[in-house]
């Protein structure tokens, strides 16, 4: 009986950190469009449309064909006219932004 409600007990303790583990590290790209919003979209244009000339056009896939961790350490370090955000978005903000932009190229 003990046994029983031991391994029941376990199994929860799984479950819980398999769903907590899963919510904080994937990327999320609904807080990546708020972080796009707040610091992208005045240069590289709502839905990706550059407003900017010279700023890469997410809507057409401009900048994107790269790995999710180049494109971290380009945002974070910056690029010509495109500010660094090292210290400014965290790696996982970093990463939701990129989620993000990766859903505007169609
Ligand atoms: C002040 C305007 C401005 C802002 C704000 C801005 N960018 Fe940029 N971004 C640019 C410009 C200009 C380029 C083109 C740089 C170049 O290739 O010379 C660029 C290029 C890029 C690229 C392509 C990099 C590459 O390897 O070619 C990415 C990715 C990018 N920006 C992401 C972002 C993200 C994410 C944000 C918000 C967190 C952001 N940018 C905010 C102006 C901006």
């Amino acid at each position: 009986m003990i046994d029983m409600i031991f391994k029941k007990l376990i199994f929860i303790l799984l479950t819980l950190t398999l769903f907590f583990s899963n919510t904080s590290f994937a990327s999320n790209t609904i807080n990546g469009q708020k972080i796009y919003q707040q610091h992208c979209v005045m240069c590289h244009g709502v839905n990706g449309k550059s407003v900017m000339a010279g700023a890469a056009n997410f809507n057409r896939g401009e900048g994107l064909f790269q790995s999710d961790h180049r494109l971290l350490e380009r945002i974070q370090s910056g690029k010509n006219a495109c500010p660094a955000y090292r210290g400014i978005l965290t790696e996982q903000k970093i990463y939701d932004v990129i989620a993000y932009i990766r859903t505007l190229n169609w």
